[in-house]
């Protein structure tokens, strides 16, 4: 088993850039912590140049929140995987479900990012979960393999080995209407769920890559919650949206995760 844990930060479109700067100021992770996983701070379109620049040296990465399925052309607003990756962007969340929700997108056009950032070196971290109503259905399993399959249809084995996936229900995410007391998924049911996913992408690639894809937990997830889930086999790393605003909070987080991990 190879896989490097993931700590991601999605700052969604909160911080100012007086607050990105604090927050470097005060994360403070030594460089020997950075070699035992992968940070990765997804930061707004318009700051990744200067959060680039913040990390400097520190192994820390940077990527970006959305990105477009061209590499250039009259797309008003969008930006492409080439833009991104020719500053040093190596990461990027696509399919989160707030695009899905207010964007529209579906599976068939997350697959087209997730290509485009593929040819283009940057890892895609597929973002898909269900919703409120579906996990009230009892539905979470079919929706969650019927996500998994839309969005890795017609990849070859060798494309989604270069791939993470981040488990997301959406009723835990904690800017969901359903979720006003920032509520998380239980380790054990997230558990059974990346299980699933793992065992989707074995039937779909191979069982190695299955082994060595990263897959995450994401829906608040907070400095308390995260060693339940960093516990859990089949929980790779986090993906972290309001506790990662603040540089002390995310700063635990990764602390806890490297802990629960015995990395
Ligand atoms: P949350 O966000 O940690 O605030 O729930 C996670 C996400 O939406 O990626």
């Amino acid at each position: 088993m190879h896989r490097k844990p993931l700590v991601i930060a999605n700052w969604k479109m909160n911080l100012d850039l007086s607050q990105v700067e604090r927050f470097f100021q005060q994360f403070t992770v030594s460089d020997d912590v950075l070699k035992k996983l992968e940070v990765i701070l997804c930061a707004t379109l318009v700051h990744l140049e200067r959060v680039q620049r913040l990390v400097g040296s520190r192994a820390i990465a940077v990527g970006a929140q959305n990105v477009f399925w061209e590499d250039r052309g009259a797309f008003t607003g969008e930006v492409s995987a080439l833009q991104l990756a020719d500053f040093g962007c190596r990461y990027v969340l696509v399919g989160h479900s707030e695009r899905r929700e207010h964007f529209q997108e579906t599976d068939g056009v997350v697959g087209k990012k997730v290509r485009q950032a593929l040819q283009r070196g940057i890892t895609p971290v597929i973002c898909l979960g269900e919703s409120y109503e579906e996990k009230e259905a009892g539905d979470t399993k079919r929706v969650v393999q019927n996500h998994v399959r839309a969005c890795l249809e017609g990849f070859e084995p060798r494309d989604i080995a270069k791939v993470a996936i981040a488990y997301e229900p959406v009723w835990a995410i904690s800017t969901n209407v359903h979720n006003v007391d920032g509520k998380a998924d239980s380790p054990k049911s997230a558990q059974v769920v990346h299980k699933l996913i793992r065992r989707l992408v074995a039937e779909i690639a191979t069982s190695t890559i299955a082994e060595d894809i990263g897959i995450l937990y994401g829906g608040s997830v907070t400095p308390e919650t995260v060693g339940g889930f960093a516990a859990m086999d089949d929980i790779d790393g986090v993906l972290v949206g309001g506790a990662s605003k603040e540089a002390a909070s995310f700063q635990k987080i990764v602390m806890e995760f490297i802990k629960q991990k015995k990395l």
